[in-house]
Parts: structure tokens; sequence; C-alpha cells
């Protein structure tokens, strides 16, 4: 309900905040202030502060900070109608009833929630039942385990109109289920029917769990692949995060979130033990969800997919935000190899290697001079003056004085190293691409490093070279090379690192340049390198092993199959085996 704001600030002023928290904290008066220790964490000296006289409290230990409604919100968790009759209670004021036409609205907004509810219900129960069996499959096959599927109240809507039907039996005002984009009317036949029909359903819900959207999945090839319910009264696309109710607690929490681009992805994150995973609603990250991110979190992690579409949509979180940018709230963006996507990471590579790269999410100020730098060759001074009146045009879009001036001396520091370092230094730097394709994670990071050994060293690599020829290498271009190596060794056990160096593509140098640099410079003898190539390709095993049990665990977990688990104690059994005689 609505209050009008003259009451609350009258609320305000009558009843001192000292009077409500010195009930449970202890008060000690210090000019126009009070101290205590805080009741928000645990400390031995006070650093809370009350100030009376403006309404607030603030602590310089944890940074609570807030008005007496805030503070019987979060200290005594009353809602906040609660908060305002008590508090109106101890002044002796009456809440204002609402107006008619409030009273109205808020009744339609509940039976609108209402007919979203039944929806939801409805499609959960198709799910469960026989006529599911469809979505129930689907889901299996991605990896989405029975308890996940309940905990984000997933859901099918099956062929015909059943949901129409359902309301029409049960009595509900099908006009309004029209109005939510529920049922829809036939142009042509005038009769009516489902919107959503033989898709997997994903619930939206809002901040206080009420669902107010759907989004619906064909289970086949075919578009559109992803149907989400029309704007409505209750849905506005722009304005809310898929599973941020989910999400909020562990948001709160690691002062983290981290910001998909899809439902699957944000469940698969989920399922991982990634619990701080949102995403937008199929739609360009708008400002307001920039700024919603930011209420419960200072840097949001944005995790777009791996592909050009994905890197595209990163510039363009980092085009809305840069205008908006405040001291301490910024983004940061997390590159994923292409052409995967978050699900595809925890998926096919695992939880971990997800997590490495989340560790090495670059700052927005970072990607924003990477994609200024890309775009300009600063090899003459007319290029140079363009570059530079660029960048300075780019940061006076920063609305904040504080944080723009930042920019400025930051920008300045680097744009002079640009055009004081060598001239090799800066035609690589203008030549560099906007966004790393190969994010390394720990998979390839030793990856890279087993290919530099067997292209340096392949006398080295030789015993191993049946194993090497059956690892598997996280990355496509990385495990073409490997098996080719391994291939030309396997023919010729004598090969030297010449004779690798030039039958292999020209490319996988380049691409492990650093990694041969690095090699060429320590000089090590061919015992060690063994030893070392020996020791990769055993933690190697493990890792596969265990984004096996991972997965085996998973599809246990929603179908507790006997011999999964016998495949799952078989797994963990090779893994110790592998362990000891490390
Ligand atoms: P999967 O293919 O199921 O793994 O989907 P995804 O979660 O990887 O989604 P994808 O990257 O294809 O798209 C990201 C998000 O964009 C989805 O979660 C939807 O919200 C939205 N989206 C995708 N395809 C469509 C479409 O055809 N129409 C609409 N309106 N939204 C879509
Ligand atoms: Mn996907």
């Amino acid at each position: 309900m609505a209050l009008p704001p003259r009451f609350l600030e009258e609320l305000r002023d009558k009843v001192p905040l000292s009077t409500v928290i010195g009930r449970k904290v202890k008060l000690t008066r210090r000019g126009h202030e009070y101290t205590g220790l805080c009741p928000f964490h645990h400390e031995k000296t006070p650093s809370f502060t009350i100030n009376d006289a403006k309404g607030f409290y603030h602590c310089f230990g944890c940074g609570a900070h807030g008005d007496i409604i805030k503070y019987l919100m979060d200290a005594e968790k009353m809602p906040f109608m609660e908060a305002v009759e008590h508090l109106a209670g101890m002044a002796g004021m009456k809440v204002p009833e609402s107006s008619p036409a409030q009273l109205a609205q808020e009744k339609r907004r509940g039976d609108l929630t209402a007919i979203m509810e039944e929806a939801c219900r409805f499609f959960q129960t198709q799910l469960f039942s026989m006529g599911g069996e469809r979505g129930k499959n689907y889901l299996i096959r991605r990896g989405i385990s029975g308890q996940v599927a309940k905990q984000f109240r997933l859901g099918y809507a099956p062929s015909g109109s059943a949901l129409t039907a359902h309301f029409q039996a049960k009595g509900f005002d099908i006009k309004e289920c029209m109005n939510l984009g529920l049922v829809v009317r036939n142009a042509k036949t005038g009769r009516l029917h489902d919107y959503f029909y033989d898709r997997v359903i994903f619930p939206i819900l809002d901040r206080r769990k009420r669902v107010i959207g759907f989004g619906g999945r064909m289970m086949e090839k075919g578009e559109p692949k992803y149907l989400n319910s029309p704007e409505t009264a209750l849905f506005h696309k722009g304005e809310q995060l898929y599973a941020l109710p989910n999400a909020i607690e562990t948001i709160r929490q690691k002062n983290e979130v981290i910001l998909v681009e899809g439902y699957m992805d944000v469940i698969a994150l989920h399922s991982a033990g990634f619990t701080n995973a949102v995403a937008p609603l199929g739609t360009a990250l708008t400002e307001q969800q920039i700024k919603i991110l930011w209420q419960s979190c200072d840097e949001p992690l944005i995790c777009f997919d791996g592909d050009g579409a994905g890197r595209k949509a990163s510039v363009r979180a980092l085009n809305r935000a840069l205008p908006i940018l405040t001291p301490g709230k910024s983004l940061r963006f997390v590159f994923l190899p292409d052409p995967f996507d978050p699900d595809d990471m925890i998926r096919k590579k695992s939880p971990e290697a997800f997590a490495q790269l989340i560790k090495e999410a670059r700052s927005f100020a970072d990607v924003l001079w990477d994609t200024l730098t890309v775009a300009h060759p600063v090899d003459t001074p007319e290029r140079m003056a363009k570059f530079e009146k660029d960048v300075r045009d780019t940061v006076a879009l920063i609305q904040d004085t504080t944080v723009r001036g930042y920019y400025q001396k930051d920008f300045k520091d680097r744009l002079w190293k640009l055009t004081h370092g060598s001239k090799k230094g800066r035609v690589r730097l203008a030549g560099r691409r906007i966004l790393p394709i190969h994010s390394p994670t720990p998979g390839l990071a030793e990856a890279r490093m087993l290919l530099a050994y067997v292209l340096c060293y392949p006398q080295a690599a030789e015993p191993f070279i049946e194993d090497i020829a059956t690892t598997r290498l996280p990355d496509k271009i990385l495990n073409d090379a490997l098996q080719e190596m391994a291939a030309l060794i396997l023919d010729m056990p004598e090969i030297t690192s010449e004779t690798v160096i030039n039958s292999i593509q020209p490319d996988i140098m380049h691409l492990l340049s650093a990694e041969i640099e690095m090699l060429k410079r320590s000089d090590r003898e061919t015992g060690e390198v063994s030893r070392e190539i020996g020791r990769m390709l055993q933690q190697s095993r493990i890792q596969a092993i265990q984004t096996e049990i991972a997965q085996e665990t998973e599809r246990y977990l929603a179908n507790p199959d006997p011999e999964v688990w016998e495949n799952i104690k078989a797994l963990k059994k090779e893994i110790e085996k592998l362990s000891e005689s490390e």
C-alpha cells in the first residue's frame, strides 16, 4: 500500500530513533549523537551512531545505515507495514486509509497475481504428470534434477488449450487471463487458446516471490526458441531479473552477483553451487537492472556467452553503465572461451574451471580501454590525436565528477604509456583483440603448457605418447594440435623439435608463443621435462574424472539408478589410485 510521504515524515519526526534502538542497544550520548555497539555486526568497541535530529543511524564498522523504518525491518525483522503500524502506535497516530482507487488497484493486483500463481501451479503439475513426459525428458537431457526443477518451479505447458480450459472450469476471469498473456483469441476463428503450448516453462518471480511472467522453451529446434510473456500490468521486462529472489541472499552475503544471458545458464550455475547467478529477461541489460544489481552488490560480474553476440552484449552493458558509474559502484567482466555459455562451461568443462574464470574477471576500466584501443591504430601523430580525443570524449560521458576525475587520470597514464612506448608495442596494442578469445582456465593453461612441452621436447614426451594421444584438451584447436603432434611422434619416435614445429599449423606456434618463449629461456633437461609431462597428464586425467563424477552425480540425483551409483564409486576409486601413485 502506498502511504503519503508526509505521513511517513511525521512518523519519523515523532518517534526518536534513539528511543526505539535504545530498547535493544545500550546507548551513550555524545554531543548531538548517540553511540553504542552495532546491532548489525559483532564488535567490542562502539562504532554505531544515531542522529535523532537527522533521523538516521550509521555504523562506521559495517556500513549499516538507514532510518527508523529500515531499522525495524532489518534489526527486528518487521515487514514494512508492521513497522509503520508499530511506530504509529508509539506516536499515537493513525495510519491513513487508502483511497478507494488505491484499494481497487491493489485488489486487481491481487487478482492478477492469483491467476499467475494458478497458471504456475498448473504448469508444475503438468510437468510431473503423464502428459508432461516430454518436458521431463527434456529437462533430464539438459541435466536438470527434479530438485532443481522444483526449486525454480519449472513446468510444462501441454499442447492444445489445457490451461484455458482449466481457467474456464475453475471460473477465472478469462478477460484478465488474456490481459496477462496466458490466453489468446485466434483472430480468424475467434476461439480462445493457450499462449504457451508444448514448451518447458520457466516462471519469473518478483522480489516477493510472486509469479509475474513466464518464459517457455521449445524442446525441438524452431522459432522462437524462447517465448516470453508479453509486457503486462504485472510484468515489466526491463525492471526484473530472472532468479533474483533465489539469489539475493548469496548476493548480499558475498557482495557478488553473476549476471548471465539465459535461464538455462542461471539454472546450471545454481545447480553447481553458484547461487548468486541472475539473468535479464531476454532483452539487453537496462539501466534499471544495473541499478537493481547495485542495490545489493558493488561490482556485478557480467558473464555473457563466449560467442560474438555475447561479446557485443558485454560492450553494450559497458556503454549503458558508463554514464551512471558512481563511487564504489562498477561492473566487472568475465569472458568465456568461444563459443561457450556458462551452462556449457559447467557441464562440458567443470565448475572449477568456471570459478577460475570468475577469479580472472576484468575491471570496467580495462575493458573500456580495450574497446577504445581496438578501434584505433595509433601509429601517426594525427591518429594519436584522434585517439586522445576519443578517449577524452568517452570519459566525459561519466556523470559523477569524482569517478570521472579518476578515469581522466587513469586513462591519461595509459595514454602516456601507449604513445611513449616502443613503436612495436604501439602497433601490437592497436591491433589487439577487443576481448580475449581463449580466456585461460586452469585446464586451458595446463593444456597450453603441455602442448608447448611436446612441441619443444618431443623426446621427453615420447614415453607417454599413448597417453597423450588419448588426452582430451578443453579446447578444439589445442586438442587437434595435440593429436597431430602425437601422430607425428608415433610415426617418428626420434623426431626433433624443429621437425615438429615445421610440420604443424603455424597458428599453433603463435598461440603458444608465450609458453615456448618461457621454455626456451628455462633450458631444462629431458628427464625433468619428462617427469613434468607425466605429472600433467595425471592431473588432467584426475580433472576429467572429476567432471564425469559431477555429471554422473547430477544424473543420479535426477534418477537414482544403482548402476550410476556404482559408476560414481568406481570413478572415485580411480581418482584415489591416481592420487596415490603421485
Ligand atoms: P538454451 O539454448 O536453452 O541453452 O538457451 P540459453 O539459456 O543458452 O539461451 P540463449 O543464449 O539462446 O538466449 C539467452 C536468453 O535470451 C534466453 O534465456 C531467453 O531469455 C532469450 N531468448 C533466446 N531466444 C529467444 C527467442 O527466440 N525469443 C525471445 N523473445 N527471447 C529469446
Ligand atoms: Mn545455452
